[in-house]
């Protein structure tokens, strides 16, 4: 067998027979010919895949966009899918209306595309959104977008629920969540982040449930109507005025806890939803 001529040379690195069609497995060309190949059917099928799935990642955002906004307004408890009463996600978030808002005048836009919209796409559009300065940018955010989506309850009694998307950098990112207020417009019914990028026992318990629990309550803005929230390493006494503005601090955590404060403040001020809170009170009063 040794002498017969298409016998296969390992050596060579494959078949060399008489007929000439030699195949060299591992010449360059070759090893080449197969990555590419492999390449594309790869990029085609993750492609293909990326593409086939964008409308159930879609979904699944939607999904868990709304079961934020529940849980910041007390809807839905904590690592549950329905409430005591047993409605689910879609039942209970059917209840909110979700309205544009001019952040400068503070009033709802009317006929506008909100389906089509996204706040933080915009607030990367310098047609859209307007640049801040540094005194002005307290929670770090670059630029504001001019129209943000909120979700609202109302009924003929009144505003029962209002839910704020509100976002400010911490230690490692952008903490992204919503702040949910109940129809007095100054008291928090919760606050929940929907990504954020601290670190997990540190500045990501921001997440744990014990700690926003203590965000049910509490008052956003004093007497005089200013943001008061505060973030403190000691809590004032029970009762007293200034317990109702305070939420413990995060330990070992003081830049993600500074950051939470400055988002909260920012986006109840003047140029968050300041003008808008002031309106609906207005409106209601
Ligand atoms: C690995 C590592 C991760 C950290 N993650 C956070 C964080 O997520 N948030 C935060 O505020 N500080 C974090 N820190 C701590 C900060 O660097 C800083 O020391 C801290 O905010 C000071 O807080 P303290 O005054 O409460 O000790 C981290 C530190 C290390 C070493």
């Amino acid at each position: 067998m040794a002498d017969r001529d298409d016998s296969f040379d390992s050596a060579r690195g494959g078949f060399d027979g008489a007929r000439g069609d030699s195949f060299d497995k591992e010449g360059i060309r070759n090893v080449l010919t197969v990555a590419i190949v492999m390449c594309l059917v790869c990029s085609i099928l993750v492609a293909g895949a990326a593409v086939n799935l964008r409308p159930a990642q879609q979904l699944n955002k939607e999904a868990d966009k709304r079961q934020n906004i529940l849980r910041a307004a007390g809807m839905l408890p904590a690592n549950a899918k329905i409430d005591a009463e047993g409605r689910g996600v879609e039942e209970l978030f059917s209840r909110f209306s979700v309205r544009a808002v001019d952040l400068a005048s503070g009033r709802f836009v009317a006929d506008f595309d909100i389906d089509g919209y996204n706040q933080l796409r915009a607030a990367r559009d310098p047609a859209r959104s307007r640049d801040l300065s540094n005194s002005e940018d307290i929670a770090t955010l670059g630029r504001l977008e001019n129209v943000t989506l909120i979700y609202i309850i109302q009924t003929d009694a009144g505003i029962e629920k209002l839910v704020l998307p509100v976002r400010g950098y911490g230690l490692w990112g952008t903490l992204y969540g919503y702040l949910a207020l109940e129809g007095d417009l100054k008291t928090i019914s919760g606050l929940a982040f929907y990504d954020q990028k601290e670190t997990p026992g540190l500045g990501g318990e921001v997440d744990n449930p014990k700690w926003k629990a203590q965000w049910v309550g509490v008052q956003l803005f004093d007497d005089a109507g200013e943001p008061a929230v505060r973030l403190v390493k000691t809590r004032s006494a029970s009762g007293s005025e200034a317990a109702a503005y305070e939420v413990d601090a995060l330990s070992g955590a003081t830049l993600t806890t500074r950051g939470v404060e400055n988002l909260v403040r920012f986006w109840a001020g003047e140029l968050g939803f300041g003008p808008f809170l002031d309106n609906l009170k207005a409106e209601a009063a």
